[in-house]
């Protein structure tokens, strides 16, 4: 893929999953067997991104740690026989560069990524919320679809989105289709957090985007919006009124949004992606059935 670099922000407070992350980020929250953020770094990296910048802040260390090579934990693994744990480690040595820098103050995502603009400069970018992961039985290629209609259509952004019910539109941003929503198409306009009778779609934001450098210039100037943060939207919308082409891409049949920002969507995605474990899955599934039905042994 040409565009190999892919912006990961991490700096949000995760105020609405207190008090689990009083003192650790919640993009390092456990799902099923890993932390939140590794799924999207796997993700990332099975499209051939090869270059990932974490934007991240204040009691975020834990991030940086887990994507370092631990040579002694290595070496007690093979010191005490226990070299089956070995590939469990094994993401350590990806082929990825990596490049942390600090959002200074959390006000807002699109804040986020412009603290990236030294780094990228003047190429477009992959941007991957690290609070949501992608998940299939398969792994996702969505981030690839991105890239590739980006190129085709010398877009200035390409969004990630997914079908939400009707009653979940105030969540999310939802895009307004020019046309007929295939699942490539280009958008008129962009709302944010509408009620059910005015959203324009049931398309949400699925916390994957591409981006021209352009968007660096647009949020150097875009005002504090919602809850006075600057926010990535509306710099995306202000690039379509000013003439420049933004697409959305549907996710797949199978692929799924898993937000690790509420404590609803948490839960639901452990369980999900624990009962998709290889080993332990079809004991849980065998738990839970019990569990709902009032047997507890
Ligand atoms: P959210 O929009 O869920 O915001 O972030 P938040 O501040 O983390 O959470 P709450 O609202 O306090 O519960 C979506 C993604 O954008 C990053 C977050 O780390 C998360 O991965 N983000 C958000 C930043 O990097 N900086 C910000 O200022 C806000």
């Amino acid at each position: 893929m040409i565009i190999d670099t892919a912006v990961v922000p991490v700096a949000g407070l995760g105020t609405r999953l207190l008090p689990a992350t009083k003192s650790q980020p919640k993009e390092m929250l456990p799902v099923g067997r890993k932390p939140v953020v590794q799924y999207v770094f796997e993700e990332l990296t099975s499209v051939g991104v090869r270059r990932i910048v974490f934007i991240t802040g204040p009691g975020k260390a834990s991030i940086e740690n887990h994507f370092d090579i631990n040579e002694e934990l290595v070496q007690a693994l093979r010191e005490s026989g226990k070299e089956d744990l070995l590939s469990d480690l094994a993401f350590e040595r990806a082929p990825v560069q990596y490049f942390y820098t600090r959002q200074r103050r959390a006000l807002g995502l699109g804040h986020a990524v412009l603290a990236a603009r030294a780094f990228v400069n003047d190429r477009p970018f992959i941007v991957a919320l690290g609070d949501s992961i992608i998940g299939t039985s398969g792994g996702s290629d969505v981030v690839r679809r991105l890239v590739r209609t980006f190129e085709a259509h010398d877009a200035a952004a390409v969004i990630a989105l997914e079908e939400v019910p009707l009653d979940d539109v105030h969540n999310y941003g939802i895009a307004s289709p020019k046309g007929e929503a295939d699942d490539v198409f280009e958008l008129k306009d962009l709302v944010e957090k509408p009620r059910r009778d005015e959203a324009p779609s049931r398309l949400a934001i699925a916390a994957r985007y591409v981006l021209s450098p352009a968007v660096f210039d647009v949020l150097e100037r875009t005002r504090p919006g919602k809850a006075g943060e600057i926010q990535l939207t509306d710099a995306i919308r202000q690039m379509i009124h000013g003439g420049g082409r933004v697409y959305g891409v549907r996710l797949g049949a199978g692929e799924r949004r898993f937000d690790i920002g509420n404590f609803d969507s948490y839960f639901r995605a452990f369980v999900e992606l624990a009962l998709a474990d290889p080993k332990h899955g079809a004991s849980l599934r065998e738990f839970l059935v019990r569990l709902v039905n009032g047997h507890h042994s």
